[in-house]
């Protein structure tokens, strides 16, 4: 099938790779020119594992293509998928204005009958919007618009999208139902088929659930740390419990990311437009940004004095396998540090490059050990599997003072105790500094 993807971000990228891989002629547009200019050189603008690898064989192949050109990608497609950012408002409502000038551009090009199928997370009722741009700008041409909300993970987006748990289609006629069915039918995933009001629900609800059981254990963690209970215990006895999963319920410094923080919020705010409240968000919010205040004075206790420290970082990433440092809680720690004074060494797998951009007044190192030289302090931002194989005799002796506060309850507290380390983490027993 002939598709078109406006966007080539996370979520546009992989996803116009994907169908590519899954046979399809894929045209992936972007505004930025010089995005478009790198892709079409065999530079990827993002780190996902395996996505380098993926694009170049589907574009050897010819099945994958990136242009700049809306005009071109919309005559020749009849699947237009809509992938441009919807960057949260001051407000915390999702910003639709990217999602405004593609309808339009999209109407004005329409040659025949296309399907617009919102793929970025837009609040319910979007699509309402979307149909009457497009018909304001082309009152002649046939099309549909529908939703197809994307659930991939940073980090094994390619996977989640080739074995997906479910597909979600927001349809409003048989002929975009047909089509869509047609496009996904060989990943024989379960396809959830509903009206465009229920996808687009479907979306905010689920990351604000996943947001929800990330505070809701963040909350217990915090009570088993007074009473010398083990969160990592908890979770897993509620964890085996189906009705209630074992995933995302990892407590630590709380949830970031590019979804999350601006999907809860842009869910408390269309709520509300609507007349309705959804106040257990508000709380999951409020929870999350506790969590950051709670590594910090952890920090805190354990040195006192914050002025004039030196601090070593591992991890800048929202999560491991990204080089993505939108809303990271390493940013806010990192931050939070430099105001008190403190001089920071981080390090990064794959996200310096990024971080470098909005961390000026940081140090970064070429490894983990370098991070740690001389540190009066280290703390674990993010939970890379590079820094479980770390050898923690050797960090001891290259830091002034051995000190680790792990913010991911990444490692064991119990050896990092017998190797002679002040160790804290995230609501587990025995190891408190002080
Ligand atoms: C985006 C949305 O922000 C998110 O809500 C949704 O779930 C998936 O799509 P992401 O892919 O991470 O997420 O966004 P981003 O990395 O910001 O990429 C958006 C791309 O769209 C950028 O490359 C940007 O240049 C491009 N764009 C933006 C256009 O091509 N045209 C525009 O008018 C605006
Ligand atoms: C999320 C959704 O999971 C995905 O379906 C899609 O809608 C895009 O948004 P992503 O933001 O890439 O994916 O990562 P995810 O794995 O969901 O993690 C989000 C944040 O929650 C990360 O900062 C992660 O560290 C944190 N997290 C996750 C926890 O703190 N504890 C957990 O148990 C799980």
């Amino acid at each position: 099938m002939n598709i078109a993807i406006i966007g080539t971000g996370y979520v546009g990228l992989v996803s116009g790779t994907c169908f590519a891989e899954l046979g399809n002629d894929v045209i992936c547009v972007d505004n930025n020119k010089e995005k478009i200019a790198s892709l079409n050189k065999g530079v990827v603008p993002i780190y996902e594992p395996g996505l380098e690898e993926l694009i170049r064989k589907n574009r050897r192949k010819n099945r994958l293509r990136f242009t700049s050109c809306i005009k071109e990608a919309v005559e020749k497609t009849k699947i237009i998928f809509i992938a441009v950012g919807t960057p949260p408002k001051l407000d915390g409502g999702a910003d639709l204005r990217y999602i405004e000038q593609v309808s339009r551009d999209v109407a004005r090009y329409m040659n025949n009958y296309k399907v617009v199928v919102e793929k970025s997370t837009v609040p319910v009722e979007t699509n309402k919007w979307v149909k009457y741009i497009m018909r304001l700008n082309n009152h002649k041409i046939d099309f549909d618009v529908a939703s197809n909300p994307e659930f991939l993970k940073e980090g094994s987006a390619i996977s989640d999208f080739m074995n997906p748990d479910r597909v979600v289609l927001g349809v409003e006629s048989e002929r975009a139902k047909k089509l869509l069915l047609k496009l996904y039918k060989p990943l024989k995933a379960p396809i959830v088929v509903t009206n465009i009001q229920s996808a687009e629900i479907i979306k905010h609800a689920s990351n604000s659930f996943l947001a929800t059981k990330i505070s809701f254990i963040n909350s217990v963690a915090n009570i088993c740390e007074k009473v010398g209970a083990d969160i990592e215990k908890v979770a897993e006895g509620m964890g085996l419990d189906k009705r209630i999963g074992s995933s995302f319920l990892n407590a630590g410094v709380g949830y970031g990311g590019s979804c999350f923080p601006k999907d809860v919020q842009a869910f408390v705010r269309i709520a509300e437009r609507l007349g309705c409240r959804i106040d257990i968000l508000k709380e999951v919010e409020k929870i999350n940004k506790q969590q950051r205040k709670l590594i910090f004075s952890k920090i805190e206790k354990a040195l006192w004095i914050i002025n004039g420290k030196n601090i070593g970082v591992l991890g800048i990433a929202f999560k491991p396998n990204t080089d993505d440092i939108r809303s990271a809680p390493a940013i806010d720690i990192i931050k939070m540090l430099q105001g008190e004074g403190a001089k920071i060494r981080a390090y990064d797998p794959k996200a310096m490059e990024h971080a470098k951009k909005i961390l000026p007044n940081v140090d970064f190192c070429k490894n983990s050990y370098d991070a740690a030289r001389g540190a009066d302090a280290l703390v674990i931002m993010t939970e890379w599997d590079s820094f479980k194989k770390i050898d923690f005799a050797k960090m001891k002796k290259i830091m002034r003072h051995p000190i680790i506060i792990d913010a991911r309850n990444m490692l064991d507290p119990k050896k990092m105790k017998k190797m002679g380390f002040n160790y804290t983490s995230v609501g587990r027993p025995g190891h408190e500094i002080l």
